[in-house]
Order: C-alpha cells, then structure tokens, then sequence
C-alpha cells in the first residue's frame, strides 16, 4: 500500500513511490488517518498538494496527536484525582499494579533513544493494543452506569478514538511489525482481565481500581507519547 518508510537501524529509508495512484492512495490515506478529529493541528489542503516530503510531515502530524492523547489522558486523570481521590490513599497501590507492568517499556528517554526505530514502534504498538481492552470495558462500564459525569465518558471516548488512529497510523506505514507485536502480546502472561471494580459493590474499591487504571492510562500514554516524539524527531533529523 503506503510507501512504507522501512527500517535500518536508526535510518529511515524511504521506498520510492511507484506510480501516482499510489501517492494519491497515501495522501488520501493520511489525511483520512490523521485529520479526523478537531485536534488535528493542521488539516490544511497543503496535504493534498505536496509530494514524499510528507512522510516527514506525517510523522510530525502522528507526534501532535500522540500529543494530545497523552495531554487527554493526564486531563482525565487529574480530574479524577480532584473529584474522587481526595484524602483517600488510593495512590498507594496505583503505580504497582499497571497491567502493562508485564512488559519492560523504556521509561526514560534516555533509554528508549537507545531502541533502534522497529523497536521504538513495535514497543508503541504493543502498548497501545494493551488498551483496547481496558478503554473499551470502561468505555462500556461508564456508558451502563453513568457512575462518573459525562465528560469523563466523552474524554475517554475521544482517549479510545486518538489511539485507534495511532494504531491505524502504525498499521498502515509498518505493517510488517503487526504480526510480531501480537506475537509479543500472545506469549506474555495476561495482560489484563476484567478489573474487578465492574463487579464490586463498594464504591471505595471500584473508585481504587479506576484511579489505578487512570493513572496508569496517563503513564503510559506519556510513554506512547515520547515515543512517537523521537520517531518525529527521527524522521526530521533533528533530534
Ligand atoms: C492540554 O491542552 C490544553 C489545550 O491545548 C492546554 O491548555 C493544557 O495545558 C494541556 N494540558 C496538559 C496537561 O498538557
Ligand atoms: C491528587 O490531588 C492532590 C490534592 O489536590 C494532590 O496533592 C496530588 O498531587 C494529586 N495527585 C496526582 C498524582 O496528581
Ligand atoms: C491496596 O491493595 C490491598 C491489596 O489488594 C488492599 O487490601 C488495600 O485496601 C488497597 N489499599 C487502598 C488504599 O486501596
Ligand atoms: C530490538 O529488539 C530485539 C528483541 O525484540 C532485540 O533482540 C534487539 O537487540 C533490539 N535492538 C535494539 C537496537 O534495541
Ligand atoms: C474518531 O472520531 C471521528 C469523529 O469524532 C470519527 O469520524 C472517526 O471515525 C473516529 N475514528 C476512529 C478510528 O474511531
């Protein structure tokens, strides 16, 4: 499909478009991907105009939205914080528990600039497929009970919606990792099972379990973040 940018170490190597048809299908393809939503910081017709350069620029335009799932998530969670958590000790438990903890994502920068770019993105794919099921159940928990005010449930619905077009962003450029990152996921031990709050009478417990799970939400998409950022930085060179 896409001339997909390939890997080689810390090289980007871009494949040379074959035909028209297939700019065009990409072109198409990025502003279907990247400027769905009203975060997109640059949705101009400019998109339509230009040539190979926007590989670069899609990555720019990934790295704004990673931006601003990671800017959602941390929102939500604050906001949960203020709401919910005051003068409990919910925090105790919370940073122990994230059920993506079975993995061993960099967490420093430092270190993940140290991943070669198949790395990078395989890391961020794995992290982002170990939410689909979490964001989905809540999504669906919240939407039942209406326990939480509607912005949390429209925060988490937009949360749910940017990281599927960061996925379908992986997706579409990489599609050779697919396969091993499912991979990865399949052979590690289960990631994660329908948290218990859903079942729990007592609102303390359920109210612990969904601060755990926000905050790991806001952690991790500060890593999804990060990540997408030294990609950008990569494919500009200039990092
Ligand atoms: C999130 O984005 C809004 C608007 O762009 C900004 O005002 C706010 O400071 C950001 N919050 C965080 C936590 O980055
Ligand atoms: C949660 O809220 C309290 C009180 O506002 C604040 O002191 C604390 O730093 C907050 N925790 C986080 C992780 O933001
Ligand atoms: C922390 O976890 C333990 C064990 O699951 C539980 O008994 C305790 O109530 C939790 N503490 C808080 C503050 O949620
Ligand atoms: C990439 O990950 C594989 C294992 O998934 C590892 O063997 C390899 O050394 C890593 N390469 C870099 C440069 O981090
Ligand atoms: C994201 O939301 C926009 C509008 O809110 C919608 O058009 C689009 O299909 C959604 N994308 C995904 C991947 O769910």
């Amino acid at each position: 499909m896409a001339p997909a940018p390939s890997f080689r170490g810390h090289q980007w190597t871009y494949n040379p478009v074959r035909g028209s048809c297939l700019l065009l299908l990409l072109v198409v393809m990025s502003n279907l991907l990247l400027c769905q939503g009203k975060s997109c910081p640059s949705c101009s017709p400019y998109l339509l105009a230009t040539s190979m350069s926007s590989l670069t620029d899609l990555f720019i335009e990934v790295a704004w939205l990673s931006h601003d799932f990671h800017n959602l998530s941390t929102i939500v969670f604050k906001e949960f914080n203020e709401t919910y958590a005051q003068g409990k000790l919910y925090h105790i438990n919370a940073t122990n528990s994230c059920h993506t903890n079975v993995f061993d994502f960099p967490e420093e920068r430092d270190k993940a600039h140290q991943l070669n770019n198949e790395n990078i993105t395989k890391w961020t794919l794995v992290l982002l497929y170990c939410w689909n099921n979490p964001l989905y159940h809540l999504v669906k928990e919240l939407d039942t009970t209406k326990e939480l005010p509607e912005t949390f449930l429209s925060s988490l619905t937009e949360i749910e919606n940017m990281s599927e077009r960061l996925q379908a962003f992986i997706e579409s450029h990489f599609r050779k990792i697919i396969v091993p990152v499912l991979k990865i996921i399949r052979n590690a031990p289960s990631v994660w099972s329908e948290h218990q709050y859903m079942k729990s009478r007592d609102e303390d417990r359920r109210h612990s379990e969904m601060y755990n799970l926000f905050h790991c939400l806001h952690r991790d998409s500060r890593k999804v973040d990060m990540y997408f950022k030294i990609l950008a930085c990569r494919a500009r060179k200039t990092c």
